[in-house]
């Protein structure tokens, strides 16, 4: 997929039939990079086709590795909470990741610490994304901080400077969704100098979203 690429690559794993739950079981076997060897499971994304709002996070954390779902840890509740407050339907959002296996580095004893997926990494993990995004065909894919966003519109997009603004895919797209950037629930929950500020900031933000799709669509 990119010359900077030195990992094969989810592309290969790709099942013919490209149905959320062909995708799904294709995902649990993928050796696309190294972070399946460390990691638990596949965290493949969740919720229903046609789904108008897809989230996009970073990556499995630790609780989302032992469980095998996206976003049921501390990042997953404050979502879950700001998510409501931004007055969306849990049943109209699709939630997935940029990279479906836990990276992490292990601490004295057993504790795992999340480590940063590198762009390798998140380049290698794409057809995933990509495939999710055209079998969901949501109005609206929300990148929750900067792995995700940068996944879908390239290395230098930044999220502080255009957080919260409605954009288009890239030109080349094969796939035809507005985007909106924010920040990562984590980075709200480790934000000390001003925690409920950024709280507030992160639902104006899935506001605009929810706001620019229709509800109650298919
Ligand atoms: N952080 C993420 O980016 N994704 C998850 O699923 C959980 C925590
Ligand atoms: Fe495959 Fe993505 Fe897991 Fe790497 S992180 S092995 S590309 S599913």
């Amino acid at each position: 997929m990119s010359a900077t690429t030195k990992v094969p690559g989810a592309q290969r794993y790709l099942p013919q039939k490209r149905t959320l739950s062909a995708l799904r079981a294709a995902a649990a076997g993928c050796h696309g990079c190294e972070l399946y060897r460390n990691a638990t499971q596949t965290v493949f994304g969740e919720g229903r086709r046609g789904a108008p709002l897809m989230l996009v996070g970073e990556q499995p954390g630790d609780h989302e590795d032992r469980q095998g779902h996206p976003f049921v840890g501390p990042a997953g509740r404050l979502l879950d909470r700001a998510l409501h407050d931004a007055g969306i339907d849990p049943e109209s959002v699709y939630t997935t990741n940029a990279v479906k296996h836990f990276k992490f580095t292990r601490r004295e004893g057993k504790r795992r610490i999340h480590q940063k997926p590198s762009r390798t990494e998140v380049v290698a993990c794409r057809p995933w994304l990509i495939a999710e995004i055209e079998a969901v065909h949501p109005q609206l894919v929300v990148c929750l901080g900067a792995s995700a966003a940068q996944s879908l519109l390239g290395p230098a997009f930044r999220v502080s400077a255009s957080r919260g603004e409605l954009l288009s895919p890239p030109t080349e797209s094969s796939w035809q969704a507005q985007l909106l950037a924010t920040v990562h629930p984590s980075a709200v929950l480790r934000d000390s100098s001003d925690r409920r500020e950024a709280y507030r900031a992160f639902v104006d933000d899935l506001r605009v979203a929810g706001g620019a799709v229709t509800k109650g669509n298919a």
